[in-house]
């Protein structure tokens, strides 16, 4: 819990590391946000209503009664009884920084790291227990599940894990086309683009930038993904790269509803999510954020006419090393 600590100083944000309802260490600006004085009042008391489950909530504050005060806040389970609590001021909360981006990307990694453990330990017994089973035993289904689950989760985990710790890996030239390319073949068969028409505008020759390839081609992915989701499989698929001024781009663009503009702001959230069912992590836009962010890039994003989202995603150029032409090259 030292890291946590040391992240609850250095944190802006009002922040809290409560064990079950006790308050076990605060920043200055949570003590100062409740007026709290000793001896503390259990966290219960303090907010309405209590947060239950992982994530984003907004509650009102309940101590000191004025000014009245709604807060937006992330609980974040650390294992055990241990929970992290951060709280925001409402507006502030709107303006989703670098920053703030960056720090719960750490903090869902802490947590990945916690959960993987137990879920390992869950998929082990799971399949011993399934080994065991007689043959003929009505209760496959429910240890399948289990496992299926528990499967499910350690994914989660890998990808909020890769968010705090990416892989690294060597940096080498990329070609934004032959990348585009592979992972849309990578994934064309899939549920939600089998029946969704590609449309390819690809700038002539190659496109180059230097990165980490399995980063770059899980930023693609995530983008390809994203349009097929919500075009729900049927529409158009416009996929673009090109030059401008020391940099290189692709664009990935669907004809599906665009994002509604109150929840522009919220979509590189780790864990946002408008997707129902378990059907989203809400990790797949969060970590192509920061990936792009540690390749010198941005990511740009804009509803299209008449309908649709485009993601655009800007990488520094570097020249193509085999013709060796000069900065002007198209
Ligand atoms: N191409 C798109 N069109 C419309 N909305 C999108 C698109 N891409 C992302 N979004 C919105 O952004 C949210 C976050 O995306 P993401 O981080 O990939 O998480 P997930 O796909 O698991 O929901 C989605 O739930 C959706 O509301
Ligand atoms: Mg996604």
């Amino acid at each position: 819990m030292v890291v946590v600590r040391d992240l609850i100083i250095s944190l802006k944000e009002a922040a809290a590391l409560l064990r079950g309802e006790t308050l076990s260490f605060f920043n200055e600006r949570f003590r100062r946000l409740f007026g709290l004085k000793e001896p503390y009042p259990p966290a219960s008391e303090l907010l309405a209503p209590f947060p239950e489950e992982a994530g984003r909530f907004e509650a009102r504050r309940l101590v000191p009664l004025e000014p009245p005060l709604i807060l937006t806040g992330v609980w974040l389970p650390l294992g055990g009884k241990d929970h992290l609590l951060i709280l925001w001021e409402k507006e502030e909360a709107n303006e989703m920084t670098e920053e703030k981006l960056e720090l719960m990307g750490k903090l869902a990694g802490e947590i990945a790291h916690e959960l993987n453990n137990p879920l390992g330990g869950i998929l082990l017994y799971g399949n011993l227990l399934k080994e065991d089973l007689p043959a003929e035993s009505s209760l496959h289904d429910y240890v399948d599940k289990i496992i299926k689950l528990a499967t499910r989760g350690r994914i989660i985990a890998k990808t909020l894990l890769s968010l705090a710790h990416p892989e690294e890996g060597p940096r080498e030239a990329l070609d934004l086309n032959l990348l585009l390319r592979e992972m849309y073949e990578l994934v064309s068969e899939y549920r939600a683009l089998r029946q969704v028409e590609p449309i390819w505008e690809l700038a002539p020759g190659p496109v180059l930038t230097r990165g980490v390839r399995s980063q770059i081609e899980r930023v693609i992915l995530n983008l390809i993904i994203n349009a097929g989701e919500a075009m729900e499989g049927r529409g158009r698929l416009f996929l673009r790269t090109g030059r401008s001024a020391g940099e290189v781009y692709f664009e990935v663009q669907d004809t599906g509803p665009g994002i509604p503009e109150e929840i522009r702001p919220r979509i590189f959230e780790p864990f946002f999510t408008t997707k129902k069912d378990g059907k989203g992590t809400g990790l797949g836009l969060s970590i192509s954020h920061s990936i792009v962010n540690r390749h010198g890039g941005r990511i740009e994003v804009k509803n299209v006419r008449p309908t649709g989202a485009l993601f655009r995603v800007w990488l520094p150029a570097v020249e193509d090393e085999d013709q060796g032409t000069g900065p002007d090259h198209r």
